[in-house]
This record gives structure tokens, sequence and C-alpha cells, in this order.
């Protein structure tokens, strides 16, 4: 395929760039140029989205099969590029969220479960979830049936700069007790950016439309075999202590908060590890095992440290603060 890639240099996008290369596919991003430099072998267009004439001129004698946008603030810039892209390419792949689902969300939830209010015209981003269904809108609005909304869960792999699995693996490797977020056994969906971005380029090659939840199969991976897994990966020497889920409330922990386990004003969220996700494997979705995921995130932080944290993602300070977990550890 000609791809476009809307993006192109954070983790999804980077993902999506390198796997559309090994598939054979010719790539061409468009960002502004600040994060890093174009993987070998890619044609780079440099604009700022935000400047809709700049990416008109960026955009202009070039024709694609199939767009990636992996936008996720002001919904009037995914408008924009739709605009400009439509007639010039057949497919247009939404990087969109579970986040566009009202809260709380339902157990079990599909595709069908209720969706926030979303402007495609609006130019603010304050509300995350109204953004990402605002950009959903305005891929529908320039391209009917020809949008793919890949409505992630939690998405881990290489790259990964919310600071979730990269956090952990530099936290395990300090060693010696690790408080760990109980109970254990509580599920964790996640998908690995590698298998989400090879579906969604299976979708643009079939030009497959419409709406998914993308994620792991629900209840296969806990938070104990995460962390487990991740120690046996790293050969890394901690011991997990698993503080009770009462306890860790009682004493101000949050952790777990990262992976959506838990979080302050809702102690017990519903809906963030059960998504039902028959139509995105009915649509050709395939995922790799969890030890693929932490042993690749490992290698990339070795080769190439650890990312920039994003101003969009919130501190481990939130989560976990040291005083109280030295508490919670003497406790147990
Ligand atoms: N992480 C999760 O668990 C999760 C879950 C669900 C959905 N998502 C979605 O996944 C997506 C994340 O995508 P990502 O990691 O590839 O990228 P990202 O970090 O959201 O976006 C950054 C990309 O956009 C470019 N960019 C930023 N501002 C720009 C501008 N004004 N004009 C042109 N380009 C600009 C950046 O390059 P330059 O800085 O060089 O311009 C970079 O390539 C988001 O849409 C998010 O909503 C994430």
């Amino acid at each position: 395929m000609k791809l476009l890639v809307l993006g192109g240099t954070h983790h999804v996008g980077r993902a999506i760039v390198e796997t559309a290369l090994e598939r054979g596919d010719e790539v061409t991003t468009l960002n502004r140029g600040l994060s890093r430099p174009p993987a070998p072998g890619v044609r780079a267009l440099v604009a700022d989205r935000t400047d809709t004439p700049a990416v008109a001129a960026a955009l202009a004698g070039h024709e694609w099969d199939a767009v990636i946008d992996t936008w996720a603030w002001a919904p009037r810039v995914v408008r924009d590029s739709a605009r400009l892209l439509e007639g010039r390419t057949g497919h247009y792949g939404y990087v969109s969220s579970r986040g566009v689902h009202r809260w709380p969300w339902p157990a079990d939830a599909d595709e069908s479960a209720p969706l926030v209010d979303g402007d495609p015209e609006s130019d603010d981003s304050a509300d995350y979830a109204a953004a990402k269904r605002g950009g959903e809108l305005a891929a529908i609005e320039a391209y009917g049936e020809r949008a793919l909304l890949a409505r992630a869960g939690m998405i881990l792999g290489p790259y990964e700069d919310v600071g979730r699995v990269p956090w952990w693996l530099r936290r395990l490797e300090k060693g010696g007790r690790v408080l760990a977020p109980g109970p254990a056994d509580a599920s964790l969906q996640h998908i690995d950016v590698r298998d989400m971005a090879a579906w969604m380029l299976q979708c643009a090659e079939r030009g497959l439309g419409g709406a998914y939840t993308v994620a792991g199969r629900p209840g296969e991976v806990t938070i104990g075999q995460f962390l487990e897994t991740a120690l046996e990966v790293t050969g890394f020497d901690a011991e997990l202590v698993w503080g009770p889920e009462e306890l860790l409330r009682r004493e101000g922990v949050w952790l777990g908060m990262e992976f959506g386990l838990r979080f302050p004003h809702d102690p017990a969220p519903t809906g963030m590890h059960d998504a039902d996700v028959h139509a995105a494997f009915a649509a050709g979705l395939t995922t790799r095992p969890l030890q693929d995921t932490i042993a690749d995130t490992w290698a990339w932080l070795q080769a190439e440290g650890d990312p920039a944290p994003r101003s969009d993602a919130p501190s481990p300070d939130t989560w976990l603060d040291p005083i109280a977990e030295r508490r919670v550890l003497d406790q147990l």
C-alpha cells in the first residue's frame, strides 16, 4: 500500500510506520519534524497540523491508498486533514480510544456501549474523551463507512511514553522489596502496539471501516502475571510484596492507577479490563504473548534510554508516595 501516517514518530505512530515498512508498504509521514528523524525509507512531509494551509501545501500533489491518523487533541484538526485527504486516499484509520465511551463503563462492554458527545468542529482538547469522539465524528463526516475507528484499550509495547511498563521495569530494576498492587489476580487487558498496528494496516488494505474495540482478550493476563513475567524476562532481583487493595486505599497509595486498576475518585473502576473484543478478533486481530511485549519494551529501553515523559501523562507521584509505600511495606 501507499500509506500516509499523520504523526508517526511516537509510540503508536512509530509502530505503525515500522510495521508498514516491514510489510513492504510505501510510507509517508506528516508531522512537525520535532520529535525524531524519519525512519529510513520513509518520505517525511513537514507541517504543523493546526495550520491547515500548511498541511494542504504539504499534501498537495500526493495520493495514497490509506491514511492512519494518530491525533489526540482538537477534533477540528482531524476534520481539516480528513477533508483535505478525502478523494486522494481510500481509507481513513483513526487511532481512537475506549475513552469515547461514557463513564462509568459497563462491564463486558462492546462497541454499542453509550458514547460521550463530541463535536468535529471543536478546537478544544481539554476533555480527552470528547476530543477523541469529535475526532471519530470528523473521520466519519469525510469518509463515512471507509473510516476505521480503532478504539484502543491500554496500549503497551516498545516506544511507550505514557510511563506504564517502562516505569515498572525501572522500579523492578532497583530490586529489593517492591510493593505490588493487589489483588494479583486482577485482570489486565491490553494491546501490544505492534498488534494494533498490524491490524489497522490489514483493515486499511481490505478497506474495512467501522468502530472496533481493540484490546487483548479479557482475563488472558493478570497484574500478577505481568509483574512475574517482567521479573522472569529481565532477571531482576526484586521481591514482589502484594498489598491488599483495602490497605493500599487506607494508606493513600494509588499504585495500579497507571494500569487503570484503581483511581482515587473511583476506587473500583468498572469495565476497564473486561471489554468485549469479539468484533476486532473476528476482523482479524491477533495478539502476541505478554513475554514478547515486556522483553521488547525492555530491549528498547536499554537501547534508546527512557523516553521524554509526555506532558499529558500523569506523574508517578500521583500513584506512589514513597513515604506511604514504606508504611505499607512495614505492615506486610
Ligand atoms: N497509550 C494508550 O494507552 C492509548 C489508549 C487509547 C488510545 N490512544 C491513542 O493513541 C494515540 C497515540 O499516538 P502516538 O503515540 O503515535 O502519538 P502522540 O504522542 O499522540 O502524537 C504525537 C505525534 O504527532 C506529531 N505531532 C504532534 N503535534 C503535532 C502538530 N501540531 N502538527 C503535526 N504533527 C504533530 C508528533 O511529531 P512532531 O512532534 O515531530 O510533530 C508525533 O509524531 C493517541 O491518539 C491516543 O489518543 C492511546
